[in-house]
């Protein structure tokens, strides 16, 4: 961090136009002074994080903790808006906690936390209820997805964006890496955002999505033209980070594909090899277009017995590094040291809310 504003208004104002110049993506200058932006995301602990939300979501993570501020969190709150068992909440929070660091977070680099033990989520979610429409709400496709064929849906699954939102406004993010499932919910954190500011005064950051440009969403294995989910019935739908390598095996060997044998990228017309070429390139670092070359002539059982390995490979580093810190005591104290590195800010942000809002602050 440097404090432009200490040095003559002459200078610094040359200094800054200069600089802005030359500034990486990642950083900015605040009130004069050079800071790095901030990146905020978070995961569910509903069951076991799927390659989906790896390839979509944590890889993002990991690459931007060595450029910008990062919090990410464990959002256990969103995930108690569908029934959850307790105990299994209980142990899914930590796994996820624990595959955030096996695959490649650094509590050094970016904070890690469970979001129920930062009460400003809450609070600061209730304020902004209070300044948005059940209008807006209801034109979610995620809420229509979810509630579609309940009776009558918790009133916890109407407002999840809105918490969502007050995870990422808390937090001053700049950048917000996710799957491209979420840019609906980032369009309305933006709204509430610069609704409330318009209102009360400058108080939150407009933040941004940040989205893969390849892999943004990745396809289920038995039917390529829905996203892998976590809550799919047919567990060969997904891949998830901690499945055993034959688990990998049947899945890979029994996703859809279709009736030619040509191993050739093609969305529309081949979605299901296009969404496995695209698994595919993401484990191993190779372009589409050397896959393609690759496998000419090669039919897709070839295909799929390389990609079954490729991405074992993977998952076996993963899932070592998994072992290792899951039930370790490290784990639990670098929640708490998140806890307390992301109270501080958020403490920060709902305060500078409360005030613009006209509440009493004793
Ligand atoms: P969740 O837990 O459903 O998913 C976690 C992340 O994985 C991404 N994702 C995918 N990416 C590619 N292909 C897929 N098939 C796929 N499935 C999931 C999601 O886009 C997400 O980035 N609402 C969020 C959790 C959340 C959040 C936040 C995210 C709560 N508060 C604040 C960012 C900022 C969710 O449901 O994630």
């Amino acid at each position: 961090m440097f404090d432009f504003s200490r040095l003559n208004k002459g200078l610094e104002k040359r200094c800054l136009d200069k600089l802005k110049r030359f500034l990486y993506d990642e950083w900015m200058i605040n009130g004069g002074v050079l800071m790095m932006k901030r990146a905020f995301s978070g995961v569910q602990p509903t069951g076991n994080i799927h390659i989906g939300n790896y390839l979509g979501a944590l890889r993002q993570f990991v690459e931007l903790q060595e450029t910008m501020d990062c919090f990410y969190c464990i959002v256990d709150l969103h995930s108690i808006t569908v029934p959850q068992d307790p105990k299994e909440l209980y142990e899914h929070s930590l796994d996820v906690a624990a595959l955030y660091i096996a695959t490649g977070l650094d509590p050094k680099k970016s904070t890690i936390f469970i979001q129920s033990t930062v009460p400003a989520h809450a609070e600061l979610a209730w304020l902004l209820q209070c300044n948005s429409y059940t209008g807006e709400l209801s034109r979610m496709t995620q809420f229509k997805d979810k509630s579609r064929n309940q009776e009558s849906a918790p009133t916890g699954l109407f407002t999840y964006p809105i918490l969502m939102a007050a995870d990422i406004l808390l937090y001053d993010a700049n950048v917000v890496p996710v799957g491209n499932d979420q840019k609906q919910h980032i369009e309305l954190t933006r709204d509430l955002a610069i609704r409330f500011n318009n209102k009360f005064g400058e108080t939150f950051v407009v933040p941004e999505g940040k989205f893969n440009t390849f892999g943004a969403r990745i396809m289920a294995l038995d039917d390529p033209t829905k996203k892998m989910s976590k809550s799919a019935e047919n567990p060969f739908s997904l891949i998830s980070l901690l499945d055993t390598p034959q688990k990998v095996k049947k899945s890979i060997m029994r996703a859809t594909t279709d009736s030619e044998s040509e191993i050739r990228y093609d969305e529309e017309n081949k979605p299901g090899i296009s969404n496995l070429l695209t698994i595919y390139s993401l484990f191993s670092g190779l372009s589409i277009s050397d896959l393609e070359k690759k496998y000419e002539g090669c039919g897709y059982g070839t295909f799929k017995k390389d990609l079954v390995e490729i991405i074992n490979e993977s998952l076996k580093d993963i899932q070592d590094r998994y072992q290792e810190i899951r039930k370790s005591d490290e784990l639990i104290q670098i929640l708490k040291e998140g806890k307390e590195k992301a109270s501080e800010i958020a403490n920060q942000t709902l305060i500078r809310a409360k005030k613009n809002l006209g509440f009493v602050l004793l």
